[in-house]
């Protein structure tokens, strides 16, 4: 008698840990006598019947991005797709299929309600989730899905990157510079808002829409006195008088999200034309890292994460299980313990779209409140703030 079988695909932007989960479930599938078979490019694999058998490929679970490649194939789009994509996992005799992807690659597994899947959310978005926070009490453990596979690391980089310690400010410092750095995230601010444990002057995140002028002025004040300053802009941060800082609204993607092009380096521009009456702002830059967030090795929480997550998922199909449910993370006192969403209970994956609310974020300061920090300390260091510099008599 052949094998059982179980599928896996990764879908959407990749994550440093997802190799991580493709070789836990690799070892799983081992000790369980199952055959793992992996999709290529995500859904398009599914629906072009392209898969490769897992059980001979060497998979680097240091190694950031996917073996099995990645697509954004929205199967709503393509006539028939979750029609013929559930006769191809049929003909396979699967099991059951693992999908691991952001909200877009999981929004199609709700086509295919009545196949089993486990579903594992990734993305350095952080955007899969609730905050189940009632108005009086903030309690971390009643975040549902603590984070996503990816955002631990990318939360690293990116109080990294602004960081006196190892990052820009150092530089900032030297040079007497302003410089605005850009997070990705897409529409939410997680990412953006992640930089607060690298210190930065100012975060603006998309929840919270830009008032320009009461920025610009602050800002101004924020340099006069210490001469450098760090801001983090998230790419799809908005004007409060409307639209997008940096996005066309007619240019969308496969999934109807607008591609954003630059934040921080049209914010840098419009200051350094506003402010120049005030100081020199040849000075005045803008970095985006871009890619670099979501690439190199997971970090050691993401990467343990990972490993659970595809053990848990192989170990489910392993016991029978023939329903579909979204695995989540959840804090559970002082540790993170596995849990699970029940997929049938969703009507569209945007009911776990997790914005920062003002819990997190101190709109008018354009900073961080001491709840994110606290939720931030589960999944990232704080480096800490150091004494550093002259001061200089003008
Ligand atoms: O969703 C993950 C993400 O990295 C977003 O933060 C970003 O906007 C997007 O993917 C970039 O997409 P692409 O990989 O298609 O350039």
């Amino acid at each position: 008698m052949s094998k059982p079988r179980v599928g896996i695909l990764t879908g959407g932007g990749d994550v440093p840990p997802l190799n991580a989960v493709i070789s836990a479930a690799q070892r799983a599938v081992a000790q369980r006598g199952i055959e793992l078979i992996g999709f290529l490019k995500g859904w398009e694999g599914v629906l072009q019947n392209r898969y490769v058998s897992l059980s001979r490929i060497r998979v680097h679970d240091d190694i950031g991005g996917t073996i099995l490649k990645s697509s954004r194939l929205n199967l709503a789009t393509v006539p028939d797709a979750p029609q013929r994509v559930l006769d191809n996992l049929k003909r396979l005799r699967l099991r059951g299929l693992i999908v691991i992807g952001g909200e877009d690659t999981l929004s199609n597994s709700l086509l295919l309600r009545e196949f089993p899947q486990v579903l594992i959310s990734k993305t350095i978005d952080n955007n899969v989730g609730i905050l189940r926070f009632s108005n009086k009490k903030v309690s971390l453990n009643h975040v549902v899905n603590y984070f996503t596979l990816g955002y631990p690391t990318a939360a690293e980089k990116i109080s990294e990157f602004v960081s006196l310690q190892y990052g820009l400010r150092s530089t900032a410092y030297s040079h007497e510079r302003i410089i605005v750095v850009e997070s990705m995230g897409m529409h939410t601010g997680w990412l953006a808002l992640a930089s607060c444990m690298g210190n930065p002057d100012f975060i603006i995140i998309p929840e919270f829409p830009l008032d320009y002028e009461l920025f610009k002025e602050q800002l101004a004040l924020r340099y006069e006195r210490n001469k450098h300053v760090i801001v983090v802009i998230a790419e799809g941060a908005r004007w409060k008088n409307g639209g997008f800082v940096s996005a066309d609204e007619k240019d969308k993607d496969e999934f109807g999200h607008p591609r954003f092009k630059g934040a921080a380096s049209i914010l840098a521009d419009r200051l350094k034309q506003d402010l120049k009456i005030r100081f020199d702002t040849r000075n005045l830059n803008a970095v985006n890292p871009s890619y670099l967030y979501r690439s190199g090795a997971p970090s050691k929480l993401d990467s343990d994460f990972a490993q659970k997550l595809g053990t848990k998922a192989v170990g489910l199909f392993a016991e029978g299980f023939d329903e579909s449910i979204l695995l989540t993370i959840q804090r559970n006192n002082n540790s993170f313990k596995l849990g699970r969403y029940p997929v049938k209970e969703l009507r569209t994956i945007e009911e776990l779209h997790r914005f920062v609310d003002k819990t997190f974020y101190r709109e008018n300061e354009y900073t961080a409140t001491r709840e994110a920090r606290k939720y931030l300390a589960e999944i990232v260091e704080q480096i800490p703030r150091t004494e550093y510099g002259v001061n200089l008599k003008d």
